[in-house]
Formats: C-alpha cells, structure tokens, sequence
C-alpha cells in the first residue's frame, strides 16, 4: 500500500484583496512549525488577483506552501471574457487547481463535462487537479449519495490515464456540510471517501487507488480534523471557512499533535 502524504488545502473562496492575502500567508508561515509542514502537504487558493503576490511571498520567503488556483478554463487562449486559461496560472508557479468546487456547478452552472475538460487543462499544463464531487442533501436523503459521487468521478476523470489519476487529489465534500457549520460523521466521510477510492480502483486500478489523494471537505474545524484524519481513506481535507484565519488553519494542520 503506498504511503500518501497528507495535503490540506486551504480554499479561499471569494475573501482577501491581496494585502490580505499576503499577510494571511505571512502568518501562516510563521504559525506553522517546520514538523507540519514536513508531514503535511499544504496549498493555499486565493483568489486570481491575489496570486501573484502570493507567489511572490512564497518564493521570497522560502515558505513551504504550494500555491494553489481556485478554478480556470479549459482553453490556453482565446476569446473568453472573463476567464483565465491554466498555462496562465502555471506560469505563476500555481502548482494546484481546484476543479469543479460545487459552488461553481451550483452557481456557475459547470457541468460533469466541463469539468473533464478543466481536469485534462490542468494536467496538461503540468499541474495537480483537485477534483471535487459530493452530494445534496436531497441525493443523501434519497439514498443516491453514492450514486452521485460515483458518477462525478467517473465523468470528471473520463479519458484520464490511470498515470495521471495516480497523482491528483480528489476533494469529498458533500454539499450540506459546506458552509453549514455541519460536518460529516467521520464514519459517513470515511465510507463516502472508500467508495470514492473503490471507484478508482475498479476503473484505473491498484496503483492509482492507492496513490491517488483524497480530501475530505465541509465545515472543517481543529476540532472535527483529528478524526477525520484518522480515517484510513481519507488523506486530507479542503477548508474553507476555517482556512481564513492562519491560527485556526495552523490547528486543522497540526491535526497529529491532537491525540
Ligand atoms: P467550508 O468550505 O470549510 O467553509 O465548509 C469547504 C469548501 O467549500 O471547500
């Protein structure tokens, strides 16, 4: 079974103007001991115009923090207002994307397909996808929780090689726990993170589903991450709220010393 490192990701959502974003890293930075961030994998996603700024504290300073994207289109160029293309982000040294976060396939309208197309841009440009998939309430209440997440796996991953699957982050987040101060049970995460692995399994095989890194995602707090962490399918979290502020992130980072 391979060893997976464990990546915590902090997604920003729409929060911090660059001067902000600095000194949250810059925090961040000086919160974190240099233990964490030997056994932990950590990226930030800042808003895009917070990136090169970002990037720029990053390397100045030597942190050991990947600088990650919140999302992008699928096209290197073009005419497309409003969008930002990967070879673009990769060029900022972003090394992580998330892709398909359900706020963009609930808000946004991104289908099962663009998101595919979104996750084959990124591994083009030579950076990490992070997958998102999880469910409504409404799927989970019905019984089609699994159902669901299965089928944003196997259409988001569609023509991917195992190779690459190998190497990607795949974040659980259902979608009633996001934002909602409700996190799922770590028995529930657990078992929706196994499946999620399974599917792996059946479609890229045993090398892919033990490489490939799964977060689990919603309402992650220093409290709740020692547990979910614990879980042998689950590698890792995708925070939101709580990544905000760089104590309360620098906690949930330092999940191992909570026993
Ligand atoms: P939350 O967000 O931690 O604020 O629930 C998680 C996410 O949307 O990635």
């Amino acid at each position: 079974m391979a060893e997976r490192k464990p990546l915590i990701s902090g997604n920003w959502k729409m929060h911090h103007n660059h001067f902000e974003a600095i000194q949250a890293v810059q925090k961040l930075s000086y919160v974190l001991s240099s233990h964490d961030l030997e056994a932990v994998d950590v990226s930030v996603h800042p808003p895009f115009t917070d990136l090169r700024s970002v990037q720029t504290v990053i390397e100045s300073d030597e942190i050991a923090i990947a600088l990650g994207a919140q999302n992008c289109h699928w096209e290197n160029n073009g005419a497309y207002t409003g969008e930002v293309a990967p070879a673009m982000l990769a060029k900022l040294n972003v090394s992580m994307v998330i892709v398909g976060h359900s706020e963009r396939r609930e808000l946004f309208g991104e289908t099962d397909e663009d998101v595919n197309r979104k996750v084959k841009a990124v591994l083009a440009a030579d950076m990490t996808p992070i997958l998102c998939c999880g469910e409504t309430l409404d799927e989970r209440e019905a019984g089609g929780a699994a159902a669901r997440v299965e089928g944003q796996i196997r259409s988001g991953l569609a023509g991917v090689k195992a190779g690459q699957v190998s190497g990607l982050v795949v974040a659980y987040e259902p979608i009633w726990a996001i934002g909602t101060g409700k996190t799922a049970t770590p028995e529930d995460a657990q078992e929706m993170c196994g499946m999620v692995r399974s599917t792996v399994r059946s479609k890229w095989g045993d090398e892919a589903a033990d490489k490939v890194r799964i977060q689990y995602g919603g309402s992650v707090k220093p409290v709740t991450a020692p547990d979910l962490m614990r879980q042998p399918d689950i590698d890792g979290a995708l925070v939101g709220g709580a990544s905000l502020d760089p104590d309360e992130f620098a906690r949930i980072i330092a999940y191992r010393l909570v026993s």
